[in-house]
């Protein structure tokens, strides 16, 4: 069974479909242990519900980044994850945390990479004019937003769409891709090149993920 743990700032509805996922798709996964950075989010009772050990870790005690990423480390590691998945962890994370889980840490990001990486992703998008927007599974590399992207899904966007409505709109795709892609690497299908390449059932995928267009 390969071990899960997941990283978390908020709501955890994309832990949730992975959570569920577990229960179907995922016949050799386990959702382990979820980690947040923010006391009394929803995404720690999702984790007890499915008896995950839950942890709060608080960035306040601690007096710099790595010291932070350092302690996370040692608390993630006691679960020996074979997948570290990000969902909605909104704290920048050190190159050394990067650099300990390379190749097995993926994020959530939503926008279609490399447009828009950073915050603001639904305003920007609107505010620009754009007709589509999306969100993006990609490997964690150093550069922020910035690693092989695996699989993306795209949404319209409506001229009356609001950021709430245009939020919903790509949340329930992230639903779907998310527990996807990691099915595929819970199957040892999926494997991470380099800084820029991931490779499916051994084929190298396109800047934009699997069958982008
Ligand atoms: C997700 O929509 C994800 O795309 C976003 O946070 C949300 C978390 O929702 N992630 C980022 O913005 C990362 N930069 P959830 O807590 O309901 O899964």
């Amino acid at each position: 069974m390969k071990s899960i743990v997941v990283l978390v700032s908020g709501s955890g509805s994309n832990l949730q479909a992975i959570i569920d996922a577990c229960q179907t798709d995922i016949s050799n996964g386990k959702v382990t242990a979820v980690f947040s950075n923010k006391a009394n989010v929803y995404a720690l009772e999702r984790a007890k519900k499915a008896n995950a050990a839950a942890h709060f870790l608080d960035p306040k005690s601690f007096e710099t980044r790595d010291a932070f990423d350092s302690e996370l480390m040692k608390q993630i590691d006691e679960y020996s994850p074979d997948i570290i998945v990000l969902a909605g962890y909104m704290r920048i994370l050190s190159a050394d945390f990067v650099r300990h889980y390379m190749g097995k840490m993926i994020n959530l990001h939503p926008s279609l990479l490399p447009k828009y990486p950073g915050l603001n992703t639904y305003q920007r998008a609107i505010h620009a004019g754009d007709e589509e927007h999306g969100t993006s599974v990609h490997f964690v590399t150093e550069q922020l937003d910035g690693g092989p992207v695996v699989l993306q899904a795209r949404v319209p966007i409506f001229e009356d769409d609001t950021v709430e409505s245009l939020t919903a709109r790509v949340q329930s795709q992230e639903h779907r891709i998310y527990p996807l892609v990691v099915r595929w690497l819970v199957e040892g299908r999926l494997e991470m090149k380099s800084d820029k390449e991931a490779c499916l059932d051994g084929k190298l995928l396109g800047p934009q993920g699997y069958a982008s267009e």
